[in-house]
């Protein structure tokens, strides 16, 4: 049977003979673009994605408890230079790697290229998302007198104009040998019915959402190329914290000294109600809790010091071991729904992979030291208040 019969006839089996329809308007070169597309779906997956969202959802029997964590602020001198040398080892021995998450769509930002390709009004030029956090690992090559390997995701919608903005600016003097791109996979959108959308004449897909990271570093082959270059830890953050601090020895020698395969950093949350995640244990496995998802004493519940039992907020830092990248790319992350510009999104989250690894380091950092996310066009984590916080550190001139 040729590919446009096979097409068809798994449009109509699925109910998606709409598709058939706009089709029938296309040149023929159109056409089996979107054939090809077709082809590639699971759409026994789509439509259990779809059936699922009309679901009653199951309360959670979930036991969450507290998580531990330590405050870097806290840690006294003389373990501080123990675990300075200890992290600066490993990035001297070029073993370090940075996996920057940039394949979301930023859709709250309304901004149509790649976040990080945004252009913020920092001093006199204005600086690029990239730009800041090249200069940010290009520190490491005069502390440590060695750049650390950069891995970008990037998504079908954004990779290559992400790549061109690489090119055009040269890797802000970054060294291109160790930047690498890899892409993580796509998934159909639909409408509230259930139906594929066609956009620009092709089926309108996602990312499969920061989840699909593991899987991604696994497919296109870049957990190989961590191992065959001997790296062996690597910080995976998002494109949008401005602040984000991937250089750090004490976290790293913290790491290592614990033998732990993974650790991350929060900072302590400013208010019960603040919606943000949470670090906290499920059913004794590391996890993150989210703000809806805490009752209302667990939101306020403070501990013998006084502090938010449930405060340590995610930022979206995590240094893991490759062999926990390695262990979670093989679990298969659950789908979550997400409504973006009025169509149902399919998205796996990264930190649905935390209880596959049995303990967590947690290490509290200062707010506004390192965490100046950027999601929002206006108000609160938006460009103005990020460029706040980065210019009072950095104590830039206007
Ligand atoms: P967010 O959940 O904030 O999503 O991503 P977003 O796409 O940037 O923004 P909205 O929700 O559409 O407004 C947190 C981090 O995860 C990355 C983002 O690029 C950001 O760094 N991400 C998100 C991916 O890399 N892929 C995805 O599919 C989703």
């Amino acid at each position: 049977m040729n590919e446009q019969k096979l097409a068809e006839e798994k449009l109509n089996k699925y109910h998606q003979e709409h598709i058939l329809e706009l089709m029938s308007k296309l040149k023929d070169t159109q056409k089996q673009e979107i054939i090809d597309q077709i082809l590639k779906i699971d759409f026994d997956k789509i439509s259990e994605l779809y059936e699922n969202t009309k679901k009653v959802k199951e309360i959670d029997q979930n036991q969450i408890t507290p998580i531990n964590y330590i405050d870097k602020e806290k840690i006294d001198k003389k373990e501080k230079k123990e675990l300075q040398k200890l992290g600066e080892q490993l990035i001297k021995n070029d073993q370090y790697a940075v996996v920057t998450m940039a394949g979301g769509q930023g859709t709250r930002l309304g901004f149509s290229g790649p976040k990080g390709t945004y252009k913020l009004d920092i001093g006199a030029k204005g600086k690029y998302i990239f730009e800041i956090l090249a200069d940010n690992l290009k520190k490491s090559k005069k502390l440590y007198n060695m750049l650390p390997y950069w891995y970008i995701m990037t998504s079908s919608e954004n990779n290559k104009q992400t790549i061109d903005f690489f090119e055009k600016h040269n890797y802000f003097e970054y060294n291109k040998e160790k930047v690498k791109f890899f892409k993580q996979a796509s998934i159909p959108m639909l409408t509230k019915e259930g139906k594929l959308v066609l956009e620009n004449n092709k089926i309108k897909t996602a990312s499969d959402g920061n989840g699909g990271v593991f899987l991604a570093l696994n497919k296109e082959k870049m957990i190989e190329d961590m191992k065959s270059n001997n790296i062996k830890l690597a910080y995976l953050c998002g494109v949008d914290n401005i602040m984000v601090n991937a250089i750090d020895p004490i976290f790293i020698g913290l790491m290592l000294k614990q033998n732990m395969q993974i650790a991350s950093k929060s900072v302590h949350k400013a208010y019960p109600e603040e919606k943000v995640g949470v670090f906290c244990k499920r059913n004794g496995k590391p996890s993150i809790v989210e703000y809806i998802e805490l009752s209302e004493n667990m939101r306020n519940e403070r501990n013998k010091n006084g502090e938010l039992v449930y405060g340590e907020a995610n930022t979206l830092s995590h240094l893991l071991s490759v062999e926990a990248i390695e262990k979670v790319a093989n679990q298969n992350l659950k789908y979550h729904l997400a409504i973006k510009n009025d169509l149902y999104k399919f998205e796996k989250f990264y930190f649905d992979a935390f209880p596959y690894l049995d303990d967590m380091l947690v290490m509290r950092v200062k707010r506004e030291e390192e965490f100046a996310p950027i999601k929002n066009k206006e108000g609160v984590d938006s460009p103005k208040t990020a460029i706040e916080i980065y210019e009072k550190y950095y104590k830039v001139e206007k």
